[in-house]
């Protein structure tokens, strides 16, 4: 039962924290939590968040460490060894980082163009944003192919250069920097976004509790979101929390990291409700634009902020860079890892540096495809009836099989092979509860909650309003 993995361990427990964590903050964090939040309810949404996050991110986190640290395998391996039937909740696993990369890289290429437009003002160079019309200055970005293309080019690059370093010397090296620093950064933004004249009305929006929504459609569709909201953001049902779980030490204590992973999460992406929203009030903006916020909205806020803006721009684009790029590492990871098993078992071949190329140069592909469809501006054909190939590739990933797969893990480990993972939970843990309380919420509560999820997502993507 004692499988260590082929390809190499976290040299620490913190180091595997701090990567871990970094995968989990990103862009979900950044511009989905806040707004999501303002927009369902305030503290009510907020609250029913922090159930789930105990109720089903805690256990579903600990599910996908335990198989990978028991079997030792990237995601398709890893759900195969508990049962041939299973494994094709291993291919879902494999084949949702697939999906995702190709938008994530072009959004990374996004931060790092913002970040060199504010170190542009900074300097007062001309790849600045000058004082620019926000709206205008976005869309003619990433209406530009070619600009936009070499700045997921680079992005993607720059994935692959710390994939290619391995997992000790690369992955948890980076992390290990970058996630304190991503915490760093939130706080200097905090400090400044909360003490604008009249950032209070944005704390307000997040807060205050509308009572409306306090009704049993109302609760049912806040579950759903709150419910996908999570699932992405904590990187659940994509082989990635299995991919980094097989690299851990046997000795170290897995429902520790389950309970620390959620709550550094979701403390993330509240500072990052506090670092943005209050800014966009006190800009006299709306806060209800999604993505565009990150892009749209607060550059206007560093715009108007004087000599000053650039200054605080930087800072938050670092930030968003860095939230960026630790979670596109483990999705490319996710492959690589579960590509290197294929290549092991079938061909007797190893090489992580050939085959993060391999994989890289895939996910290469797939970014300039959907940077050259330009959030749909060029008229490329809509798949799946979605605007733009960004939410084509998130409808499959976020919203079809991620769902789907944590739904049928949860069936395999709470009904299937009930106390399968029992002794790769209390390895050498201090936690002796959290045997019997993962039992309980994977076999009752998580299945029903990501029903309701594939539900809320399909209904979302599709703009079906079964909820509202
Ligand atoms: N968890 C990351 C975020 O919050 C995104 C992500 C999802 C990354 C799924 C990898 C896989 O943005």
């Amino acid at each position: 039962m004692k499988k260590e993995n082929t390809k190499g361990q976290w040299g620490s427990t913190f180091g595997f924290l701090m990567a871990t964590v970094g995968a989990a903050i990103g862009l979900g964090n950044l511009w989905g939590f806040p707004y999501k939040m303002g927009k369902g309810g305030g503290f009510i949404f907020l609250l029913i968040y922090l159930i789930l996050v105990f109720l089903v991110g805690v256990v579903v986190t600990l599910q996908e460490l335990a198989v990978g640290r028991k079997s030792g395998k990237g995601v398709l391996y890893a759900y195969g060894s508990v049962d041939r039937r299973a494994s094709f909740i291993g291919l879902l696993g494999w084949l949702a980082p697939l999906f995702i990369i190709g938008f994530y890289s072009m959004l990374g290429g996004y931060t790092i163009k913002y970040l060199v437009a504010n170190l542009g003002d900074l300097l007062h160079a001309p790849l600045g944003v000058n004082g620019a019309d926000s709206e205008a200055y976005f869309a003619s970005f990433y209406q530009d192919q070619v600009e936009s293309t070499v700045y997921t080019v680079i992005f993607v690059l720059l994935i692959i250069f710390i994939i290619a370093m391995g997992i000790r010397g690369g992955i948890e090296r980076f992390s290990t920097v970058a996630t304190p620093a991503l915490f760093i950064m939130m706080l200097i933004v905090i400090a400044r976004a909360v003490t604008l004249p009249g950032a209070m009305e944005g704390v307000k929006f997040m807060l205050v509790p509308d009572w409306k929504l306090f009704t049993p459609k109302g609760i049912i569709n806040t579950i759903s979101s709150a419910g996908g909201q999570m699932f992405f953001s904590l990187s659940l049902g994509m082989g990635i929390t299995v991919t980094y779980g097989s690299y851990v030490s046997k000795k170290d204590d897995l429902p520790r990291s389950a309970i620390l992973i959620p709550l550094a999460d979701t403390l993330a992406a509240l500072l990052a409700g506090f670092a943005t929203i209050p800014a966009v009030f006190a800009a006299g903006l709306d806060p209800r634009q999604g993505p565009g916020m990150l892009f749209v909205t607060l550059q206007t806020v560093f715009s108007s902020m004087g000599a000053a803006g650039p200054l605080f721009g930087m800072a938050f684009y670092i930030l968003v860079f860095i939230a960026a790029i630790t979670s596109a590492v483990s999705v490319l990871e996710a492959i690589v890892s579960t590509s290197l098993d294929i290549c092991e078992h079938r061909f007797h071949y190893s090489n992580r540096v050939v085959i993060t190329l391999l994989c890289g140069l895939f996910a290469l592909v797939e970014g300039v495809f959907v940077s050259l469809d330009g959030l749909g501006s060029h008229g490329f054909p809509q798949i799946f009836n979605q605007s733009t190939w960004l939410d084509t590739f998130d409808l499959l990933s976020e919203g079809t099989i991620m769902p789907i797969g944590a739904l049928f893990a949860a069936i395999l480990f709470g009904w299937i092979k009930r106390g399968y993972l029992d002794d790769e939970i209390s390895l050498n843990s201090k936690h002796t509860g959290m045997r019997k309380y993962f039992d309980f919420c994977i076999r009752w509560i998580v299945p029903p909650v990501m029903v309701m999820v594939l539900l809320g997502q399909i209904s979302a993507f599709f703009g079906l309003k079964w909820f509202a």
